[in-house]
């Protein structure tokens, strides 16, 4: 960083929507702008610049960009009538890439326009912006030929005991609802020279979990070690070896590319954690094929079995959609049916949302709102019900827990720290600061729908109660 950057720091906030590789990409785009002096700030109030991080997947992701467009509107023009000072606004993420020009005709306040793809060229952005001859407005929403990967800087900030890593994105699959083909373009997938030193970095910056994302995770196929094809168990074993590296979680996979490797990983590798997201949208073999999902409910049956065998602690989560066009009560019901069969405990569920562009947005057959809504609400029901039957187990248990954070207890924070199982529940317990980036048992004493509580139990730390409470 320049000597005059460190004297000029400048107060970056970002907000994100969207999948978990968005969050990704939010944490990148304040590593790429920070040799231009900007800090990261949890808040829009005195931020220079200020970026929307956007998903585009269902028809509300996009309308909430757009209403928080109009809150920064205010706070731009009030910014500049007050200190004279100019805020940058941008967008970026996938309503820009899919929408570039209706957000500058809608909100022409927009300063830069910048696509999931293009997000590392924000340091020219910003200075053509801010020149001596400045822009008045920059779109970029190019898929470029050359790769964001390779120029986003060496150096990130840490994300803590629990981090992101984006080891390939786009998707070639092009089921009929789906935008994620369109906004992030065609499958890439990292080489495993680079994953693997992203990986050393933020192990070495404190990261004791690490999940490695892809809109299509499992159909990873990177430039190996060895210069040959290295597909995702590869990965997952040559991350393993990682000293200092606890836990390891991949997502989002699509059950068409869960072969046997990949499965008998989870035999093998002690640190794949026991808990899996794998999305199945319908239990309807006719609507599946409608989807092009390309696989049958009994295909992803065969999965679970196979993934039981190898690991048969594993639990299971899921996305499911309900009121796809031409979804009949009884493809609802094969639905229910395959949410019982797969113990799910933990599931995304979302009314069926027609996206421009899409396929499926030109089909007939639509189903009517209150039975989306009707269907949509059993459903939540019956998972609720899983996921709450599925903690209650645990009451009582010895679990580790890897605490990322100080947080809260039932509307109490004093003293409280918060972590995560293997199975990704939320845990709280009493505890000092000091844990925080740490692996502990916790007895667990209490359990919720959506978390557990419980007392730590390692002896070392045991101790640290007292501090807390005390
Ligand atoms: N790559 C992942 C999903 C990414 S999108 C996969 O293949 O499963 C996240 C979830 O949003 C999807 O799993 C799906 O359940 C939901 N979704 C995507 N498009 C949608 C639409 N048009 N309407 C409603 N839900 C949608
Ligand atoms: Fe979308 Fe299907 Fe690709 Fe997942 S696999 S990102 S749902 S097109
Ligand atoms: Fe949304 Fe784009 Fe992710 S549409 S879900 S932010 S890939």
């Amino acid at each position: 960083m320049s000597h005059s950057a460190q004297h000029n720091q400048k107060n970056l906030y970002i907000k994100t929507w969207g999948c978990q590789m968005n969050v990704y990409d939010s944490h990148r785009i304040a590593d790429v702008v920070k040799p231009l002096g900007y800090k990261l700030s949890d808040t829009p109030e005195g931020a220079d610049m200020i970026v929307l991080n956007t998903c585009h997947i269902r028809e509300k992701a996009t309308e909430k960009v757009f209403s928080e467009l109009g809150r920064l509107r205010e706070y731009k023009e009030k910014r500049e009538a007050e200190t004279g000072r100019r805020a940058l606004i941008g967008v970026a993420g996938c309503v820009a890439q899919a929408e570039g020009d209706i957000i500058t005709q809608r909100a022409p306040y927009v300063d830069f326009v910048l696509g999931p793809q293009t997000y590392h060229l924000l340091p020219e952005t910003i200075i053509s912006l801010t020149g001596d001859r400045p822009e008045k407005r920059v779109i970029n929403t190019d898929f470029p030929v050359e790769n964001k990967f390779d120029h986003l800087p060496e150096e990130h900030d840490s994300q803590g005991a629990a981090a992101f890593l984006s080891i390939q994105e786009g998707c070639d699959k092009f089921c009929t609802f789906c935008v994620v083909p369109y906004t992030r373009g065609a499958e890439y997938s990292r080489t495993v020279q680079s994953i693997l030193d992203e990986a050393n970095k933020l192990v070495d910056n404190g990261a004791k979990e690490i999940n490695v994302l892809g809109q299509n995770v499992n159909a990873f196929h990177g430039v190996g070690l060895d210069g040959g094809t290295a597909d995702l168990p590869d990965l997952l074993y040559a991350l393993s070896d990682i000293n200092g590296l606890e836990r390891i979680r991949y997502t989002t996979s699509h059950p068409r590319d869960m072969d046997d490797r990949l499965i008998q990983a989870h035999a093998d590798l002690k640190k794949l954690m026991p808990f899996l997201h794998l999305p199945i949208q319908s239990g309807s073999d006719k609507i599946l094929e409608a989807m092009n999902r390309k696989h049958t409910a009994d295909h992803y049956r065969d999965i679970l079995a196979k993934l039981k065998k190898a690991r048969p602690d594993i639990a299971m989560s899921s996305d499911i959609i309900v009121g796809f066009p031409g979804e009949s009560d009884q493809d609802f019901e094969d639905t229910m049916q395959i949410v019982r069969d797969s113990e799910y405990v933990s599931c995304y569920s979302f009314k069926y949302s027609p996206r421009p562009g899409t396929p499926a947005a030109a089909m007939q057959n639509l189903v009517r709102e209150d039975v989306k809504t009707e269907r949509l609400a059993r459903l939540q029901a019956l998972i609720s019900e899983q996921q709450y039957d599925f903690n209650k187990t645990f009451l009582g248990k010895t679990i580790p827990v890897l605490f990322d954070r100080v947080g809260k207890d039932s509307g109490k924070s004093e003293g409280f720290i918060q972590g995560r199982s293997e199975y990704f529940h939320a845990v709280h317990v009493k505890g000092s600061e000091r844990l925080v980036g740490q692996i502990v048992d916790v007895e667990v004493t209490e359990t919720r729908p959506s978390s557990l509580s419980g007392n730590i139990v390692t002896g070392e730390f045991a101790s640290d109660l007292k501090t807390a409470v005390g």
